[in-house]
Formats: C-alpha cells, sequence, structure tokens
C-alpha cells in the first residue's frame, strides 16, 4: 500500500473578548448577563464558607428561570486537587448539566482555579463566569483564563486554559473578609506594582494603612488598575508564550513554599511575598535590580505586615522543589525580576533568567 499523507488545517480566529465588571454591589448585573448567554442550566460552583452568599445568587438565577444548582467543597488551598474536581465533575453530572450548561465560579483563588478547570474539561468544555470575591481573585486569578490543580510536587501542575465569559469583581464582597485573606491580593499587586507601574506602587504605599479597613472606592480602584495590567499582557499572550512568564515574579520561590508547607501552613500571599523577597535579592546579585529598589519593595510589604522570613525548610529542598516549577525547562531553574520599581528587566525574558543553585542558595543566606 503507498504511503499518504493528510493535512488537517486548524487555523482558527476565536474571538474570546470578554468584559471585566468592577464596582460596589454590582452582583445583581451578573444574572442578566447570564441569561443573555442563554444556557441550558447553571452551576455555581463555591466553598463551604460562601454557600449562604452562593444561595442568595442562585435566586437571583431563579428569578430570571435559569435552571440553578450549587456544588460546594471544603474551604482551602488543600482542596485544589485531583480529588476534589473529581467530586465536583460528578455533581455537575448529577445535577445534569450538559454541553451547553454554564459554571459560575463564586469565591476566591481556589474556586476559580477548580472550577474553571471543571468547566473546561466537563463534556470536553463548557462556558465558566468568573465571580471572585477574594481580593486575590478579583486583582489576578479570575482574569486571564488559567486554571489547575496542586500536586505535592508542585503547585498548578495540572490544568487548562479556558477565558471566562465575564468577570465581576464585585467588592462589597470584601467587607467582610479578614485582613489575612486581604493580603493574598496586597501581595499580587505588589507584584503587578514593581513589574509593571510605579504609580500603582505609590497608590498602595499611600494607602498602606487603609486596606484593614473596607473602603469601596479605594479596593475598586486597586482592583481596577491590576486588572488593566493583567489584561493588556494576557490580551499579547493568552498561553504565556512570552511577556505572560512576567506575572510570575515571586512565585518560583513561593510556589516551593507552598508546596514544602503542605499548602496549609504558609499563605499564597505571604510565600508571594517571601518570594518577591528572595527573587529581587537573586536579581540585585545578578546586577539587574538596585538595592535601593529591592529595599523599596520590601519596605512596603513590611508596612503591608509581611513578615519575609522563611519558614523552617531546607534550604536544598527548597532548590530542589523550584526545579518542579513549570518555567523550569531541563532541570533549568528560571526566575524573572524587575529592573526598577515599575519596570521589568527584558533580561527575564533571556537566558538571564535562568539561575544556579549557587546563586539561589547565596541569596538565601540573608533569609
Ligand atoms: N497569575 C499569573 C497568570 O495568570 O499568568
Amino acid at each position: 500500500m503507498k504511503n499518504t499523507k493528510i493535512q488537517v488545517s486548524l487555523k482558527q480566529e476565536l474571538d474570546s473578548s470578554y468584559t471585566i465588571s468592577i464596582g460596589e454591589s454590582i452582583s445583581c448585573e451578573i444574572a442578566s448577563f447570564v441569561s443573555q448567554v442563554n444556557p441550558s442550566s447553571l452551576a455555581i460552583i463555591t466553598d463551604s464558607n460562601l454557600v449562604s452568599s452562593a444561595e442568595s445568587l442562585a435566586n437571583e438565577f431563579e428569578k430570571e428561570e435559569i435552571n440553578t444548582s450549587l456544588i460546594s467543597f471544603p474551604a482551602g488551598e488543600s482542596s485544589k486537587t485531583l480529588a476534589t474536581l473529581e467530586s465536583v465533575l460528578e455533581q455537575m453530572l448529577s445535577h445534569k448539566l450538559d454541553r451547553k450548561s454554564c459554571v459560575v465560579a463564586f469565591g476566591g483563588g481556589v474556586t476559580g482555579d477548580l472550577a474553571g478547570f471543571a468547566a473546561s474539561v466537563f463534556m470536553r468544555g463548557i462556558s465558566v463566569v468568573q465571580v471572585p470575591t477574594s481580593l486575590l481573585a478579583m486583582v489576578d486569578s479570575s482574569v486571564g483564563g488559567k486554571t489547575g490543580v496542586d500536586f505535592k510536587q508542585g503547585k498548578n501542575l495540572a490544568g487548562s486554559f479556558l477565558q471566562p465569559k465575564a468577570v465581576f469583581a464585585d467588592v462589597s464582597y470584601l467587607k467582610t473578609l479578614p485582613y489575612s485573606e486581604i493580603k493574598n491580593g496586597l501581595a499580587e499587586s505588589v507584584k503587578h506594582a514593581v513589574m509593571f507601574d510605579s504609580s500603582l506602587f505609590s497608590m498602595i504605599r499611600n494607602n498602606s494603612s487603609q486596606f484593614n479597613l473596607f473602603d469601596a472606592n479605594i479596593f475598586s480602584e486597586l482592583v481596577e488598575k491590576n486588572c488593566i495590567i493583567k489584561s493588556a499582557l494576557v490580551e499579547k499572550d493568552e498561553f504565556e508564550n512570552s511577556n505572560r512568564v512576567l506575572l510570575n515574579y515571586g512565585h518560583t520561590v513561593g510556589h516551593a513554599i507552598e508546596s514544602l508547607t503542605g499548602y496549609s501552613k504558609v499563605s499564597h500571599g505571604e510565600a508571594v511575598a517571601i518570594g518577591m523577597a528572595v527573587e529581587g535579592r537573586i536579581a540585585v546579585e545578578k546586577g539587574f535590580f538596585s538595592e535601593a529598589d529591592l529595599n523599596l519593595q520590601n519596605s512596603l510589604l513590611k508596612s503591608l505586615d509581611f513578615s519575609l522570613k522563611l519558614p523552617k525548610i531546607s534550604r536544598t529542598s527548597l532548590v530542589e522543589s523550584m526545579k518542579s516549577d513549570k518555567k523550569s525547562t531541563g532541570g533549568n531553574i528560571k526566575i524573572v525580576f524587575p529592573e526598577k520599581i515599575g519596570k521589568y528587566s527584558p533580561e527575564s525574558l533571556s537566558n538571564s533568567s535562568i539561575v544556579s543553585e549557587k546563586e539561589i542558595l547565596s541569596a538565601l543566606q540573608v533569609f
């Protein structure tokens, strides 16, 4: 038989644009948006802490005659696993969701990542609307379509990209959030500020004592500034082939800390803050970032109540864990870093982003 080649042409032009709505008491807009999407049914996926708020949202959907079910899982980063994903998918099947159903991811970063992942694989993919209720999810994880679950080897090591149909960041949900949770979002905001926007850096510094008191205007401004930065990067590099990687400042070390401490002892914000202090130090030692700017960064983090103290973990296991980071290839650990406050170093996108074990251990000496 003669050999044959058949070309499968798959050039696609997809418009997956969406709107991020930010403000106070805007959750009333969600039901009317979803009714325009016209799903066959809807599942609100949330965690055990948010069930009663999710029920209020479900009532809004029912008023629009959208057949709505509620799916919940135990709150906390330790739920971000394949086992929870399986249980959520089972519940979606038992609620008879189909290929025209829609998921509303209602909660913080864990919920957005888990519910987004569930939507992306359920019957090979259905729509998701992100309704972040934590500052972390509002300023970062609800935007950009990353979904995933953690493994003991590392964070977010399995996942997918699924851009939401819309994001509704209603800052009223932050009213009852403890400051320890607000800090998770502040760490990501400082990351955005240090890498991309000195005016955001000043805004955070000017309001650093205000974030433990709820002020809708301050939080709306903070969320807006962060979403502008993040969406600009995602628009240019949806699948993280180039500049989107810059959003990982502080995360190579941060994720290793979280994974080595079992995803429960150190919050994501604390881990990323320590990560920025360590990675900023590496950038100074490599000659790409100044000591003065590193001090400005660390002073801001301390004024927001981050300790910047490395938890009791062995430094060599930290380095080993960094090798499991998604950015590592062929065993090479990569970090991205700033050049000055408000500007990333272009060297982050070159081979200079590869750091040796010696460079990491040397930077860790001051921790
Ligand atoms: N949180 C980093 C990203 O979405 O790319």
